[in-house]
């Protein structure tokens, strides 16, 4: 009788082993009860050389919105046809929804090609953001050997959302899956955080970490304020980056440091209503200054989202103690042609953390042909940023995307406990 224990419990830690050294891994899940979607980041390795137009259209979103969040210049002459470095890191700006209770992303789908697998879909193509199981369960399939060319995939991809806000700061989450180098410490350095605030958000037990998880990582962000019939309400413009809205009409960018949106007419080639502030002549972005003996009378023409087709337009008129100095922008990178060599093995900074300090480049976020005409319009049916921010859920739940594991781990410390006994 008594002998039967151990080998019991031999097989089950030589099932948790197998279990943990395969390809179980974890994914931080955001619950949620409301409808309402909201803006969030997926961190995409290229698994080949891909056109600026490729990365977008695998996840369904405008062009310029990848640039953009990219803080990649998008007055290159061709810049959707760029061809962008195998293995380069990106940040891809999706919209989350609430599907049966948790956050995901449900809005991308893919054509497969003749020798498309579902492994080669989830853990090549799309970077590990999404399983074979995932995929296979998302789309009923029954037999993962045989799929049809042509065939239209739902891809689900991780996203969270927190309400927007990481500590009561404004937040944007980045749905980052974990290479075989990485340590939670490094990715605290690289995004700006701590790993006390990772281990919170992710509910992890302690700092291990490994390949293939899937952490939320909040980024400090530009929150907007516009109204909740506006179609960008809930914008948030990460640290270091910028966002197209109003059908192209309007780039916001969010200086690293600050905290204050700040949206000016994007002048590209698409014809944009008008940008002027009501009873003034201040045009979206101008800001005016008088220095008096009471302090600065700062005005300026802000952006207040896009409403009905209309670009909102909002005098403010403040006295500050001291002027404010030259606006600032996040310092833009040329569309890269190669991958610096550290990020074969850990993702390239992205361009917004190696920028440094903002620097002063008006203008520059302006084509210089008429090259990018043409996009859909940001707010178009990919919707990257025509969500909302305002979740109702903010509690955690940390699940084994594989149960077994747990299941495995609830019969060994039976199994140990009876041993003992
Ligand atoms: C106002 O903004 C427009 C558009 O960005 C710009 O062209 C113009 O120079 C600005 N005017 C002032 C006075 O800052
Ligand atoms: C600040 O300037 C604006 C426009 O120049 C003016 O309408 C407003 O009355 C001024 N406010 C103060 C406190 O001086
Ligand atoms: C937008 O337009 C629709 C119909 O054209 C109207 O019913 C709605 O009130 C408008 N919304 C706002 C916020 O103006
Ligand atoms: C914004 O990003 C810069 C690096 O690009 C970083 O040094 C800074 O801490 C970030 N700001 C915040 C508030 O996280
Ligand atoms: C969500 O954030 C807003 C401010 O952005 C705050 O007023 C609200 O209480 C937060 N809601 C939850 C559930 O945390």
């Amino acid at each position: 009788m008594v002998s039967g224990k151990p080998i019991f419990l031999l097989f089950c830690i030589v099932l948790v082993f197998s279990d943990l050294s395969g390809v179980a891994s974890k994914s931080t899940i955001e619950p949620c009860s409301n409808s309402d979607s909201c803006n969030s980041l997926l961190g995409y390795t290229l698994y080949t050389d891909l056109k600026v137009s490729e990365v977008a259209s695998l996840f369904q979103i405008d062009p310029v919105s990848l640039l953009t969040a990219n803080a990649i210049d998008i007055s290159y002459p061709d810049v959707e046809n760029h061809i962008l470095p195998s293995q380069l890191f990106l940040k891809v700006p999706i919209s989350c929804s609430c599907v049966d209770g948790i956050r995901k992303s449900v809005s991308t789908h893919y054509k497969t090609r003749p020798s498309d697998t579902l492994s080669s879909i989830a853990d090549s193509i799309y970077g590990g953001l999404v399983s074979a199981d995932q995929l296979k369960e998302a789309n009923s399939v029954s037999d993962p050997s045989v799929l049809d060319v042509g065939q239209s995939l739902v891809v689900p991809l991780p996203c969270t959302c927190f309400n927007g806000t990481d500590n009561n700061f404004p937040a944007i989450y980045l749905s980052y899956v974990v290479k075989p180098v990485d340590t939670l410490s490094g990715i605290a350095t690289r995004y700006s955080t701590t790993i006390t605030d990772l281990e919170t958000v992710n509910a992890l037990g302690g700092p291990a970490i490994k390949d293939g998880d899937i952490l939320a990582i909040p980024l400090s962000a530009c929150p907007s304020n516009f109204p909740k019939y506006a179609s960008d309400y809930g914008l948030m413009v990460p640290n270091g980056s910028y966002a197209i809205t109003s059908s192209h009409c309007v780039q916001c960018s969010c200086v690293p440091g600050s905290r204050n949106l700040y949206c000016t007419p994007a002048s590209l080639a698409v014809s944009c209503s008008s940008m002027q502030c009501k009873n003034s002549n201040l045009m979206l972005g101008n800001v005016t200054m008088q220095q008096s003996s009471a302090g600065c009378n700062v005005t300026s023409c802000n952006y207040g989202g896009f409403v009905n087709g209309t670009i909102i337009t909002t005098l403010s008129s403040s006295l500050q103690p001291r002027c404010p100095g030259p606006q600032l922008f996040p310092p833009l990178i040329a569309p890269p042609t190669v991958v610096g060599p550290n990020s074969l093995f850990a993702p390239a900074p992205s361009p917004i953390e190696s920028g440094g300090p903002g620097a002063t480049i008006p203008n520059t976020v302006v084509p210089s042909t008429g090259a990018v005409l043409g996009y859909p319009p940001a707010n178009g049916p990919t919707g990257s940023f025509s969500g909302n921010s305002n979740s109702g859920a903010s509690s955690l739940v940390n699940s084994f995307t594989r149960f077994p594991v747990a299941l495995v781990v609830a019969l060994l410390l039976k199994g140990m406990s009876s041993f003992s006994l």
